[in-house]
């Protein structure tokens, strides 16, 4: 049985994600950041799913250490790892706070979409290349795509949160430096953009259900080919960076 890590699962696209590797009989071990938020998750499982929770704060080194300690006490590899954990900090969407978005929000934001994410991925790194075929799914966004953002007609040109975008195109470019590392070898790593999808940070405007928001990640996640090794996906879109 193939195991796999999804940070953030205890709602959101995360927990559509746990759930939907749980159906496809992945050994799925989710993180959330209290064990309140770990018991009320657990409501969304059925008793027999092979589903666990561990407590992670990306945003917390020691949190990591100890997460990474816990996983390996237990597990001898790691076949799936979805960075999904993150947040956005900006406090607008629409429009651009370049200029008035202040220091601690950039560093909050950045803590854990990327250098948490980076340094969990780095951690759990030798249980995933222990695997037969290891697959690390970045959950990026389009906001991330610098393409995207200088496009005239792109549906992005005039959204810009600053610091959610940079900490995302920082993410995509581990993406990259990690695929490079990649090549070659059974494992992969993607990038990938939900949607627009109604969560606590997508907000009640958005199109799309959570379930339709872990798609793109759950098919890569379960991709026997290594294909996808440094692409940035939507659907079955590949996504300039
Ligand atoms: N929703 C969209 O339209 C959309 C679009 C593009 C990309 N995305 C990306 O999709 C991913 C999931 O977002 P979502 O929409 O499902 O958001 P969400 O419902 O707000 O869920 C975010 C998850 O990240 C966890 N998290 C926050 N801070 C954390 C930390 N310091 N350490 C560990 N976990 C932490 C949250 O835990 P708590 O419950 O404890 O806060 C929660 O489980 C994010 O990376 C987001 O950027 C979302």
């Amino acid at each position: 049985m193939k195991t796999a890590i999804v940070t953030g699962a205890n709602k959101g696209i995360g927990l559509a994600t746990a759930k939907k590797l749980c159906e496809a009989g992945i050994n799925v071990i989710g993180t959330a950041r209290s064990q309140q938020n770990i018991d009320h998750a657990l409501e969304h499982f059925k008793k027999e799913t092979s589903i666990s929770f561990q407590l992670l704060d990306l945003s917390d080194a020691n949190s990591i250490k100890q997460f990474t300690k816990n996983i390996s006490s237990k597990y001898s590899s790691i076949d799936i790892l979805v960075n999904n954990a993150g947040i956005h900090l900006d406090g607008i969407w629409a429009g651009n706070n370049t200029l008035e978005v202040n220091r601690s929000v950039l560093e909050n934001t950045f803590a854990v979409n990327f250098f948490g994410t980076v340094e969990l991925t780095q951690q759990l790194f030798p249980l995933l290349m222990k695997s037969t075929g290891a697959r690390i799914v970045n959950i990026s966004s389009i906001m991330g795509s610098m393409a995207l953002h200088i496009q005239p007609d792109s549906d992005i040109r005039h959204v810009k949160p600053f610091a959610y975008d940079a900490s995302k195109t920082a993410l995509n470019q581990f993406t990259i430096h990690l695929a490079h590392y990649l090549e070659g070898t059974v494992h992969a790593v993607s990038s990938v953009h939900p949607g627009w999808v109604k969560t606590d940070l997508g907000g009640e405007m958005a199109p799309l259900e959570t379930e339709q928001g872990a798609e793109t990640g759950v098919t890569l996640a379960l991709e026997p080919t290594t294909t996808y090794n440094g692409k940035f996906m939507f659907g079955n879109q590949s996504l300039p960076w």
